[in-house]
């Protein structure tokens, strides 16, 4: 057998890992499991990939190979270290975007290997049509996937401001730079040159640019999933370009998922996948109409203590501030305390609560909270009807009756935890502020709703002390 076969078969063992990562990843019970085939599939794909190239190269080219790795792992390590779980989106939009500067270095080099030695390599003919094709292809999807998903980590993390950017004729633009494109691959494949390739290089780069800065902060967690496609993509097309299989199969693999990720959100945000992906296509700027809502109502831990030691229903709703206070440990000790009490406690999810898919359920489990309480949205959002007490425990966006009930807000049509229909709502923030998608929540204003100012974590704790 010689190495290159040896190899061959690594990569397929390493992919068939991959989709046994995947398949214990979509559910609590397996997902570690899943993360051991993940590790187990990307060794065997690094140590075949030195080991092929060991087999062709210097000695010299295995050193820098060694040490690119070393340096990509001790980054990789220390970041993966001290990321706080709140800072994820912001960290996984990074790393989405080294792979589509990947791509673009791929399908340059492949151009100054291939295209300029024309004649003395293997692509002939039709052959040399196609690699021209995937250079540009593999160049646009990576320079896409860069310029976007600097955007996102810039607007995930508060350097850029969320709101949508709204150029006049932003469509045109869009589709303009589709069409400078479609125009540009194929003057390439006739007659390739660097001119044409900086230039698709610079179309690509301001439409990735372009179509995430368009796209407003409610709509972020599906970008997120859906430069995660773009970045699968750009590794396929590398894979083609470098002639390896595994990042093929790798690179179709994340794009589907991500895209079938970002359709699954989309239906849960009620946004249209095409609309989303084209930058919000044909979405007009929200007007900024501050409407009163008139004063809110505030409760002390030692009143809410006794309002919950009355209730017979509660439904917990927990957002974005629960994961930063890490109140997720005293939340599960009042729902035990509670229980204890013959209280009926369960959990509401919203599909984007927190900062990415399943944040709160992986914090709730780690406090260990039990599986079969904690419920999904759909599963739970005819019950607050009847329900005596809601907590809404740092969220903000997920239980906004705007969303339901007023077309004109920037977050209208999506789909929210309707906790406004219980007999009463008690609202865990500091500050009567907004959540992330910037946009003022009616709730607090609302007769049933009674705000307990603080850090989640110390009032939750505070409850705990009064019950
Ligand atoms: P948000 O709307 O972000 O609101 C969180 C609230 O928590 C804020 O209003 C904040 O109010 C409060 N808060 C922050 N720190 C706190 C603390 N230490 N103690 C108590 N409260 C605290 O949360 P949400 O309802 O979970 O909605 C998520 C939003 O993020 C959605 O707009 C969603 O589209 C977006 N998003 C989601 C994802 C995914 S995939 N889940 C990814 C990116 C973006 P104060 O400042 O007044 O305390």
């Amino acid at each position: 057998m010689t190495a290159q076969s040896i190899a061959f078969a690594a990569y397929i063992v390493a992919a068939l890992l991959f989709i046994l990562s995947l398949a214990g990843l979509s559910k609590h019970e397996t997902s570690k499991q899943g993360i051991v085939y993940g590790i187990a599939g990307m060794t065997i794909a690094l140590v075949a990939t030195i080991g092929q190239v060991a087999n062709h190269a210097a000695g010299i080219s295995i050193a820098l190979l060694l040490v690119a790795i070393a340096i990509g792992a001790a980054i990789g390590l220390w970041r993966a270290r001290i990321v706080e779980m709140t800072g994820m989106p912001e960290l996984i939009a990074l790393l989405h975007s080294f792979v589509g500067l990947a791509a673009v270095l791929v399908g340059w080099s492949s151009y100054f290997a291939v295209e300029h030695h024309s004649g003395q390599t293997e692509f002939a003919g039709s052959l040399l049509k196609i690699h021209h094709a995937e250079v540009f292809i593999g160049i646009f999807i990576g320079a896409v996937t860069f310029t976007g998903s600097i955007v996102a980590f810039l607007k995930l993390s508060a350097r850029m401001n969320s709101k949508p950017m709204m150029l006049p004729g932003k469509n045109f633009i869009n589709l303009g730079a589709l069409a400078a494109f479609i125009a540009l691959t194929i003057a390439f494949t006739v007659s390739p040159n660097l001119g044409l390739l900086i230039a698709v290089t610079v179309v690509a780069l301001a439409l990735g640019w372009h179509l995430v800065a368009s796209i407003g902060g409610g709509d972020m967690p599906v970008v997120v999933s859906m430069l995660n496609s773009y970045s699968g993509w750009a590794a396929a097309a590398s894979g083609f370009l470098l002639n390896n299989n595994l990042l093929i199969i790798t690179g179709a693999l994340v794009g589907s998922s991500g895209a079938y990720l970002s359709y699954i959100m989309c239906q849960g945000m009620n946004r249209s996948f095409v609309s989303v992906i084209a930058g919000g296509f044909g979405v007009e700027a929200p007007s900024s109409s501050e409407t009163e809502y008139g004063d809110h109502r505030e409760v002390s831990a030692a009143d809410a203590a006794d309002i919950l030691a009355e209730a017979s229903t509660v439904i917990i709703t927990p957002g974005y501030g629960m994961a930063v206070a890490q109140a997720q440990y005293p939340v599960a000790e009042l729902t035990s305390k509670l229980r204890q009490r013959g209280v009926d406690v369960r959990f509401g999810i919203h599909p984007v609560a927190g900062r990415l898919p399943g944040h709160m359920n992986v914090l709730l489990a780690e406090a260990k909270v039990p599986y079969d309480i904690v419920l999904e949205m759909d599963e739970i959002n005819d019950d607050f009807e009847g329900t005596s007490v809601v907590l809404v425990i740092g969220a903000n966006d997920t239980v906004n009756p705007a969303a339901a009930e007023d077309p004109g807000s920037p977050i209208a049509g999506m789909p929210v935890l309707k906790v406004w229909e219980a007999d009463e709502v008690i609202v865990f923030k500091r500050s009567m502020a907004s959540g992330y998608a910037g946009v003022q929540n009616p709730l607090f204003f609302r007769d049933n709703a009674q705000m307990l100012f603080g850090d989640a974590k110390e009032r939750v704790e505070d409850i705990l002390k009064a019950l």
